[in-house]
């Protein structure tokens, strides 16, 4: 029943292909990072990390979802390798480049659709683009908060 499936705009079904790699990508990262940072003694970022790692699950779950409603199979093909940093703010440096990376993305899928009148892979990928966008503004207020003399001490 391929008629089914005509609607699926292959730049589309590309924008959906690109965001599932870098949405793993962005798992794998967030939980190295989880993890490294619990090597170093620092229980909160690393909390404050898995919790975003399972954020982007949650990302990569509703691709996934929309590829399967638009007949697609998911098909991430590569994984970005994970930048290693020596410090914490190092690997924060390294997630806003992700995140930027991802908000670009996701500008371009909701401009793509927006042109195209297709509403409904407008909303998702503007979804998307806001989420992102928040994690980019939380990411840079971490960034703040770390290169400000430390108020108190501990994690
Ligand atoms: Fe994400
Ligand atoms: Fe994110």
């Amino acid at each position: 029943m391929t008629m089914a499936y005509a609607s699926a705009d292959q730049r589309v079904l590309g924008y959906l292909g690109r965001a599932l790699s870098l949405e793993l990508s962005a798992v794998q990262l967030y939980s190295t990072q989880a993890r490294l940072t619990a090597t170093w003694g620092l229980t909160e970022a690393a909390e404050r990390l898995r919790t975003e790692a399972r954020e982007e699950m949650g990302h990569v779950e509703r691709i996934i979802a929309r590829l399967l409603a638009l007949g697609a199979a998911p098909n991430a093909s590569q994984l970005r390798p994970v930048r290693l940093g020596a410090n914490l703010e190092a690997l924060l440096q390294e997630d806003q480049s992700f995140e930027q990376e991802l908000v670009q993305l996701y500008t371009e899928a909701a401009g793509h659709c927006a042109l195209q009148g297709d509403h409904d892979s407008r909303l998702f990928f503007t979804t998307l683009l806001e989420e992102e966008r928040e994690h980019a503004r939380e990411l840079a207020a971490w960034i703040e908060e770390l290169k400000r003399p430390a108020a108190t001490s501990g994690s």
